[in-house]
């Protein structure tokens, strides 16, 4: 099955960032022959240089965010299309950070999600319970409603048609914390998903993959990527360097 590795660099690196991705980007060829794609989310002031560094690698790159308008007067947001071109293939769209520090609601990523569609990038849809979630039992009620809030209406039953976007569990208390959820934890909840997918879109929802985030690094990447259901990683921490990040690419058989 082909995976999705991508790094999400939030607040993090200047411009000199670059070179990192340009040395990463020397393994996507290893990559492709394991069916791997690479990925990396810097900060949107470093996008398009690095847009450029790795242009034809087979490393490609994302934002971390985008207004759901093409333009207007909305100081200090990036649209979609600015992504795009930007050289932007992929974005990031509700991570939990920004449901939190930004109080973006299911309908605000539904929204956003659309507007990368338009803009002809793949969002990576991200969902997530918190520990106190967790604990009470309802991991699973929270995520599934965040999914059926925040996945573009366009991607309806009628058409049955959820290519093109990717889906990213990322439980909340797994973020930044060294903790990792356990593998029988990420395999049923990827299973919850794709059963969801599946109800909602069909075969093609059924397919659409799920990357798992929360500390992953090249010491676990190895048992969680190969589980069912899943389908690459979203990394934070572990891809600020070439060898964090190259580890995790060795770590998939
Ligand atoms: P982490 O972040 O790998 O540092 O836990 C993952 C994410 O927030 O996407």
């Amino acid at each position: 099955m082909p995976k999705l590795l991508v790094g999400n660099w939030k607040m993090n690196g200047l411009q000199a960032g670059v070179s990192i991705a340009a040395q990463i980007a020397a393994a996507a060829p290893k990559a492709a022959d394991k069916e791997v794609t690479l990925a990396i989310c810097p900060p949107a002031t470093s996008l398009a240089a690095m847009s450029i560094a790795v242009a034809g690698t087979g490393l490609a790159t994302g934002g971390q965010d985008c207004h759901a308008k093409p333009s207007g007067a909305h100081t200090g947001d990036i649209s979609a299309e600015m992504l795009k071109d930007a050289g932007a293939s992929y974005v990031i769209i509700g991570h939990s950070e920004r449901r939190a520090d930004h109080h973006e609601s299911n309908a605000m990523v539904r929204a956003k999600a659309e507007a990368a569609l338009r803009a002809g990038l793949i969002p990576i849809i991200c969902v997530g319970e918190t520990r106190v979630q967790r604990e009470a039992g309802e991991a699973e009620a929270v995520v599934i409603g965040q999914l059926s809030g925040s996945i573009p209406a366009s991607l309806g039953a009628s058409d049955g048609d959820a290519a093109g976007i990717v889906l990213a569990y990322e439980p909340v208390w797994a973020i930044g914390t060294g903790l990792v959820a356990s593998p029988p934890e990420v395999e049923s909840m990827h299973q919850a998903i794709h059963a969801f997918m599946a109800k909602s879109f069909g075969p093609t929802g059924a397919a659409t993959p799920i990357l798992y985030g929360g500390s992953v690094n090249g010491d676990n990447a190895g048992s969680l990527l190969k589980l069912n259901h899943v389908g690459g990683a979203l990394v934070g921490g572990a891809s600020l360097t070439v060898d964090g990040f190259l580890k995790i690419l060795n770590a998939i058989a």
